[in-house]
């Protein structure tokens, strides 16, 4: 049986549907207060899945997901395996400063103590994360799965990470397409800017597609996108795992000369247009 919390209906649909699964009803309100109300309305029985982002709103999103998972557990299941396909908090994952909030180990214990026997996730911001947990976690990548999107839709391309962190990203994919790949050096200065530097790269008059995790304020993808274009570059398709698209994040990638977002339904956006529902479905199946 599969729970789908508010912020992944369709695509726990989407999973239920390739595992031949049933969806357990859920009803998931909130108070007038502004506190939520979850009232699991199937028969569960043993062995769980329930599958819920923790992105925008977070807190929220965090909230219903311990209240499913406790409640569950109420039930006398315990064995919760827990999707989260986009896990919020992923980027403070250690301090980096004195005093700070190592926010991802919190959010990793109250997803242990709610009730999560194991956890799936889809390229954490850092694999680490895993290590923050004490029951088996799993961090699945959606290379392949986009690498298909790629295939179905660029010819030839160059495969460019916007930051060194993401080349792992780039190589993964070119290398299942047999194709060549690059990356950009990028200094971040604060949450909201980000500096690129200029770098000789071989695309002129190349199809290139831009891959990273998480797209957020779109700063590291705009930055991205002019370079490339100063290199000739003919058309630029940005895809990424996470479309988080902080305002008019969308808006300013494409006005920097994208042709083509594309995202996954890790998150709900308007580019969420590659499903990691098999990629998740086989995990599931698997065992791992
Ligand atoms: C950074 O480590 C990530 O991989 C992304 O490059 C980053 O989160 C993108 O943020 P933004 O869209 O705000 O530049």
């Amino acid at each position: 049986m599969i729970i789908g919390g508010s912020s992944s209906q369709k695509l726990a649909a989407n999973i239920a549907h390739e595992m031949d699964d049933v969806l357990c009803p859920l009803e998931s309100r909130k108070f007038p207060d502004g506190e939520r109300y979850i009232r699991i309305k199937g028969d569960v029985e043993e062995g769980v899945i329930v599958v819920q982002s923790t992105g925008y709103p977070q807190d929220e999103n965090l909230m219903e997901l311990f209240l499913i998972l406790k409640t569950i557990r109420s039930m006398g299941i315990t064995n919760i395996r827990t999707v989260i396909p986009y896990f919020g908090y992923g980027r403070q994952e250690k301090r980096f400063n004195p005093g700070e909030a190592v926010s991802a180990d919190v959010v990793c214990d109250l997803i242990q103590y709610a009730g999560a026997s194991e956890v799936y996730s889809i390229n954490l911001h850092e694999n680490s994360i895993c290590d923050l947990f004490n029951i088996p976690t799993h961090n699945l990548s959606a290379m392949p799965t986009i690498a298909q999107y790629v295939a179905d839709n660029v010819d030839d391309p160059v495969i460019v990470a916007p930051d060194k962190g993401a080349l792992g990203f780039a190589q993964e994919i070119s290398n299942l397409l047999n194709c060549e790949s690059d990356y950009l050096e990028k200094i971040r200065i604060s949450p909201e800017k980000v500096e690129t530097k200029p770098k000789n790269l071989d695309v002129d008059g190349r199809d290139v597609v831009i891959i990273d995790d998480i797209i957020s304020t779109g700063g590291t993808i705009v930055n991205a996108c002019g370079i490339l274009k100063e290199h000739g570059a003919r058309r630029i398709v940005v895809s990424c795992v996470h479309p988080v698209l902080v305002e008019d994040a969308l808006l300013k990638i494409f006005a920097a000369g994208a042709h083509d977002v594309v995202g996954t339904d890790t998150l709900k956006s308007e580019v969420s247009n590659v499903s990691v529902a098999s990629l998740v479905a086989d995990a599931l199946k698997k065992g791992f």
